[in-house]
């Protein structure tokens, strides 16, 4: 036990990469368990492990690997063994202190990294294909949909590996078969988790595959673009079987079935593709019938299902009559910045009242810090300067009293503007300074606010694996013809974290009692960046169609790479900001140079080095056929994933 302690300390301190090969050899030494091949593996992790070490931690790893390996017994055996060679008592004394400790620490740290071995363990078995010890792993209660440290799922590499049965138990112990792919390629995979290239090379191949091509990009490869690449029909037949969606699109934008070879595992996909595909179709004529403003919002705003789902049915309700008629309706959008509240609310009002200009009242309550600004907002009374003006939202809210009014970054206004507010929501009327009344109770009030954002964007993680689970759940029931459910957010986040911020600040519990719902907006996901870098391209596209007469084309890479530009603390604005910068500047450079004439078609590509990607133009002259590169002034991606992805 001592042996294996101390060795697990000498691991955490040299790093997992090399040192669990170590772990493993002694594992394969003392239980026989794994096949040749590991064991090849691991001897070779081990060797180069001693080869590599630094000065200062060689001796002391020289120490360990004599304790571990050359001595069987126990610490005591080679402490008198140390005595004797080094004959002098101080240096014995020394030396017994030090086994001691590095057993203690090491007892300790082999007790923290006992699950990562377990997971090292799944991942070995579903690789070789055991699977007595995958169902040992699974007895032991592993997550069989952990990921491989550098992004993979179990399921993928027993699709890559062919390994049928492991594919079979894997998903009857409820492994998600349409799980994507994290692993992007190997110099984007080391930059984003600091690793050496070369060491994520070596990982890949010897812990996924080496079959595949190491300069390929498998962003978004699920299990069933695995199996086919691996060309295996069981695996691709068992995948199919039990749920795996043959429409999914990688990163790159293709299906499974642009991988396979002529025969029987295309026509199977194939086949599988058109049901799905019906399904999808039917679903989404459905839901344009019977919830227009939920399509009308899902076109203008990438992602936030949740927001608009909450929105979308409240609406539905007062337009039915489930309401309270004696108050207005009021919500709250929480969110960082960048993420759609503004434009949710914009939308709102053009769909309610079909587009007409004064049905939107948007106020920035960043205007409204002072005190005296009441007056600003309601008008000043008699006798006060500005008596005549009226107030900014009386006037307003006179004209459209149904309107839609959004209080922008409500946490920024004065507690008083905050009692005039409150007043409004409670009794659906406003007096202004003239002491005029003015009913409001069939108007629409959205604050927003980016209070406690940054909770919100870490809980965003948990929030939307359950806003898939619920859209999975919708696809899978889509006989039923249901409607599309209440993104429930956890309840206890919302009281125990959310409402403590929101009391904290605004310090009434009526304030926050006369809101009808509070509206969680989430950061984005991969594929909702990519979405969005591909409508800011397709508006780029048509300005310069229409401005230039160029037609512009991109690469699916370059949707990757741009949204890399994603900063969770700018939302949407940092995409375009980043189209901006990167393609739109060399667009513009290159049309100033003369090198884009009238009529020419300019393609954007993407270009992987070392330290990141760049973008670079190809232009195909009118009436030529070939594409020439152009002089690259791009810089590299500096901005990697956001932690929020
Ligand atoms: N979910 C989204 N889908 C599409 N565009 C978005 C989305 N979120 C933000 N944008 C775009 O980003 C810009 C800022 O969005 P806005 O709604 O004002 O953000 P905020 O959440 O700060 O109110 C707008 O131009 C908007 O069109
Ligand atoms: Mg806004």
């Amino acid at each position: 036990m001592l042996r294996l302690c101390i060795l697990k300390l000498c691991l955490a301190m040299k790093g997992t990469g090399r040192s669990e090969r170590l772990l493993s050899q002694i594992y394969f030494k003392n239980h026989n368990r794994f096949n040749d091949v590991i064991c090849w593996g691991c001897r070779r992790g081990y060797a180069q492990r001693s080869s590599s070490l630094t000065p200062p931690i060689y001796t002391l790893h020289r120490l360990l690997d004599r304790i571990s390996f050359d001595f069987p017994a126990t610490l005591s055996t080679v402490t008198k063994e140390k005595y004797d060679e080094y004959g002098n008592k101080r240096s014995r004394k020394r030396y017994k202190h030090l086994g001691m400790l590095l057993g203690s620490l090491g007892f300790v740290v082999a007790f923290c990294d006992t699950s990562h071995f377990k997971e090292k363990r799944f991942f070995r078995a579903v690789q070789y294909g055991n699977v007595s010890e995958l169902k040992r792993s699974i007895a032991d209660g592993i997550d069989v949909n952990i990921r491989h440290p550098l992004g993979w799922t179990a399921l993928q590499t027993a699709a890559i590996n062919q390994r049928e049965e492991i594919i079979k138990i894997l998903l009857d112990n409820g492994a998600n078969v349409n799980a994507e792919d994290n692993f992007v390629n190997v110099y984007r995979t080391a930059m984003e988790k600091g690793l050496h290239s070369l060491d994520v090379l070596t990982k890949r191949e010897e812990e996924f595959s080496d079959r595949l091509n190491n300069r390929a990009t498998f962003q978004g490869f699920t299990a069933l673009h695995y199996a086919v690449l691996a060309d295996s029909e069981t695996c691709v037949k068992a995948l199919l079987d039990r749920g795996a969606n043959p429409t999914i699109e990688n990163e790159a934008g293709h299906r499974a079935v642009e991988y396979a070879k002529e025969g029987e595992i295309k026509e199977m996909l194939v086949k599988h593709a058109i049901k799905y595909d019906e399904i999808v179709k039917e679903k989404e004529a459905e839901e344009r019938r019977r919830f227009p403003l939920e399509q009308r919002l899902k076109q203008h705003i990438v992602g936030q299902e949740g927001s608009i789902s909450i929105v979308a049915s409240t609406i539905r309700r007062k337009e039915n009559g489930w309401i309270d008629e004696e108050h207005p309706l009021v919500f709250l959008f929480l969110g960082s910045s960048g993420i759609g509240k503004t434009e949710l609310a914009k939308q709102l009002a053009a769909y309610i009242h079909r587009n007409k200009s004064d049905s939107f009242i948007r106020l920035d309550m960043s205007e409204y810090q002072g005190k005296h600004e009441v007056a600003k907002l309601i008008g000043a009374p008699p006798g006060y300067v500005g008596h005549d003006d009226g107030g900014q939202l009386t006037k307003l809210l006179k004209k459209c009293p149904s309107a839609v009014v959004l209080f922008d970054e409500v946490d920024k206004a004065h507690p008083d503007v905050l009692t005039v507010l409150l007043q409004l929501f409670d009794e659906g009327r406003l007096t202004d300074g003239k002491g005029k009344t003015i009913e409001c109770k069939n108007a629409i009030f959205i604050m927003t606010s980016n209070l406690g954002s940054d909770e919100i964007a870490e809980h965003a993680m948990q929030l939307r694996a359950e806003a898939e689970r619920l859209i999975n759940h919708r696809l899978a029931n889509i006989t039923e013809n249901q409607e599309p459910e209440r993104i429930e957010i956890s309840r206890n986040f919302k009281d125990q974290v959310v409402r403590p911020i929101l009391k904290n600040h605004f310090r009434r519990d009526e304030f926050l009692g006369r809101i009808n719902e509070i509206v969680y907006f989430l950061p984005f996901s991969r594929a909702e960046l990519i979405e969005l870098v591909a409508r800011e391209l397709k508006t780029w596209a048509k300005r310069a169609k229409e401005r230039h007469m160029i037609e512009l084309k991109w690469d699916r890479e370059v949707l990757s790479v741009l949204a890399d530009g994603y900063d969770v603390h700018y939302g949407a604005r940092s995409i375009k900001y980043e189209v901006e910068r990167r393609v739109v500047n060399q667009l513009a450079a290159a049309h100033e140079r003369g090198e884009l004439g009238k009529g020419c078609c300019v393609l954007l590509k993407a270009k992987w080095h070392e330290s990141g990607a760049s973008i670079t133009l190809s232009v195909q002259k009118k009436g030529s056929e070939k594409f020439v590169d152009i002089v690259e002034t791009d810089k590299l991606t500096k901005n990697i994933s956001s932690k929020f992805l």
